[in-house]
């Protein structure tokens, strides 16, 4: 049986756990092709991008940053990686160690999927995400839906115009569009509860 809780979450959440897991999947594309001039673990922060701390990325991943969660086509990150190699603007530079087919695919669907950190690997399997996220647990507050629904969950971040909370009912960790929750809820997220 459901609980109402998750009833109410299937209500709120449009985007559930994504298909591509950014630490499996995404990450190693990064660390192999990019961190070399974009990483601030390697003091490179080229263009005024670093693509290795969940700070730096949080500047590129948003609306208006180089990638747009929801819309490959206008991110700037994915096109200037199918660029032609000897394109002026063209990532990595100069058309070396480019990324493969796969990878342009893999990146490609995980920003259409919303280009969480968090919400990888398949539906069945939440729960390998969470303890990345342990660190900045706070406490289980309840925010409430535009239309009324009230849920249990712990503030996990913001995310472009989006809040990760994970919900107490199943530890599950949603990207909740902020546009969904009543604005009150939404002043909490963004108050960073
Ligand atoms: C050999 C060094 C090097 C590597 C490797 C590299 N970049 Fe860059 N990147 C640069 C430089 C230099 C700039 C700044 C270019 C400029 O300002 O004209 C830049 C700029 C960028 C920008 C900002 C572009 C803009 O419009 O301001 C993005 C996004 C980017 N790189 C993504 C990537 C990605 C993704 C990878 C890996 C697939 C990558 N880069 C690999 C050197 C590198």
């Amino acid at each position: 049986m459901k609980s109402p809780l998750v009833t109410a979450l299937a209500v709120i959440s449009v985007v559930s756990a994504s298909a591509v897991d950014y630490t499996k999947e995404i990450k190693p594309i990064l660390t192999q092709k990019c961190y070399a001039c974009h990483a601030v673990s390697k003091g490179k922060e080229k263009g005024d991008v670093a693509l290795d701390t969940p700070e730096k990325l949080a500047e590129v991943i948003k609306p208006g940053g180089h990638i747009i969660p929801g819309d490959p086509a206008k991110s700037t990150l994915l096109i200037s990686c199918k660029l032609p190699d000897d394109d002026d603007d063209v990532m990595p530079p100069k058309g070396k160690n480019r990324l493969t087919e796969t990878e342009i695919k893999t990146l490609e669907t995980w920003i259409q999927e919303g280009a969480s950190l968090t919400a990888g690997g398949s539906a069945s399997a939440p729960a390998a995400a969470a303890p990345a996220m342990a660190p900045s647990e706070g406490a289980v507050q309840s925010w409430t839906s535009n239309d009324g629904k009230i849920i249990q969950a712990t503030f996990m971040g913001l995310q472009g115009d989006g809040v990760l909370l994970k919900m107490a009912a199943n530890g599950e960790t949603f990207l909740v569009p902020l546009s969904r929750l009543s604005p009150e809820s939404q002043a909490q997220a963004k108050a960073g509860k």
